[in-house]
């Protein structure tokens, strides 16, 4: 059985931890704080800041693991490389982590190097460049940190006068050293999707049906699947996921995220790891969920086939304010549905925004998935996070 260590203990990485534990394997849970959600069921946990090189090199060399598994994107990444020179397995390669931490990095291998149709985009190091960009690109446009996650930092620009607060507001928002941003055109999509992508060591990469999800602030707040597309729209996602992932290379599941507007599909970002919005797989839509698949690629168990078992939708349970003692209101109502679920992190605190739970919803392949999904989001209304 293997020694996983993982990086970055979130709700995410608990539920990839059980499915670890299910199949016998040995965990180590990384994160910033003690008590992070994956730590709750993790052999063993290690608290260190992952942007640090040192500490990053010392809890490797301590644990010698025989996968290293990053789960949030502020990672030292650099080191990635070093540690697979040293002969350990990254997942799913160091490239892939690194790239995916830089939208620059990312950006410019999808658009230049593998000529996957993107947002018309620049960069910016100043306001003034920022002002330049934003003349090229045209409004209304986004503006992004290079390095940030979950919408921060992120805004829209309408109108002239946006510009130096889009600046201003990138430059909060920026996690690292860096100052530079992106500046996309704003696509009109008509809706938004992300494509669970599996590479696995056999070379037969698998796609799970399309989810579809809607964004507030910079967090999804509902997702389901699947997501109804045009066959040829969904062809073409493949396309690029397939040529993305090939390109960064190695084994596990991907996010792929898309936008599907009139004029086609456009590849907008990826996540090398399970993705937030493939939470809606803990419905069990899915022979195997996402945590799963991970898993399974990773440690190299060959997987015949993806099938969707049913349809489903998440909706995610937000905090509204600060406690280290959160709460949990009507939660027998939310038991008492019919065909729902729902998982609680365990985070120790809350803040404002915060996912703290998510609500699942399903039913049967020929049921309605806009049901579904409206049932989900007003089971979601009905918690309330106090303490
Ligand atoms: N060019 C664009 N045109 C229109 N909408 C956009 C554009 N870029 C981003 N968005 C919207 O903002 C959301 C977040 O953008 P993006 O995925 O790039 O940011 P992120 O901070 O990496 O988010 P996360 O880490 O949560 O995936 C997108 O899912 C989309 O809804
Ligand atoms: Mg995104």
């Amino acid at each position: 059985m293997a020694k996983i260590l993982l990086l970055g203990s979130g709700e995410l990485g608990k539920e990839f931890i059980i499915s670890a534990q299910r199949l016998g394997h040995y965990i180590i849970a990384v994160d910033s704080y003690d008590h992070a959600p994956g730590m709750q069921v993790a052999h063993e946990k290690e608290i260190i800041n992952m942007l640090d090189a040192e500490a990053l090199d010392a809890t490797i060399e301590k644990h010698k693991p025989d996968f290293i598994v990053p789960e949030i994107e502020a990672i030292r990444t650099e080191r990635l490389y070093e540690y697979e020179k040293q002969g350990y397995v990254v997942v799913p390669s160091a490239k892939a982590a690194n790239y995916t931490m830089n939208r620059k990095a990312i950006r410019d291998l999808a658009a230049k190097e593998l000529s996957l149709k993107t947002a018309p985009y620049k960069y910016a190091t100043s306001s003034n460049e920022l002002k330049a960009a934003v003349e090229i690109i045209g409004m209304p446009c986004v503006v992004k940190p290079l390095m940030s996650s979950s919408g921060k930092g992120q805004s829209t620009i309408k109108t002239e006068s946006d510009i130096q607060k889009a600046w201003d507001y990138s430059q909060e928002g920026s996690r690292g050293d860096v100052a530079e941003v992106i500046v996309e055109a704003f696509i009109n999509f008509d809706y938004e999707i992300t494509l669970l992508t599996v590479t696995q060591q056999n070379g037969n990469t698998l796609f799970c049906p399309p989810i579809g999800h809607r964004q507030e602030r910079g967090d999804y707040q509902e997702s389901w699947q699947p997501a109804a597309m045009q066959d040829i729209d969904l062809q073409t996602a493949k396309d690029m996921a397939a040529k993305v992932t090939a390109s960064l290379t190695g084994n596990g599941i991907w996010g792929v995220e898309f936008f599907v507007g009139k004029d086609g599909v456009y590849f907008s970002e990826l996540s090398p790891r399970p993705h937030d919005t493939g939470m809606v797989t803990l419905a069990n839509t899915q022979n195997f969920n996402e945590f799963e698949l991970h898993l399974r690629a990773i440690t190299g168990l060959p997987i015949a086939e993806i099938t969707q078992e049913r349809i489903g939708a998440s909706a995610v349970l937000l905090a509204s304010k600060n406690s280290d003692m959160p709460k949990f209101e009507g939660l027998e109502t939310l038991a008492e549905a019919s065909k729902t679920d729902f998982r609680i992190f365990g985070k120790p605190t809350s803040r404002p925004y915060r996912r703290m739970g998510v609500v699942v919803t399903y039913d049967s392949l020929d049921g309605d998935i806009n049901e579904v999904t409206e049932k989900a989001k007003k089971l979601a209304k009905g918690i309330t996070i106090t303490g």
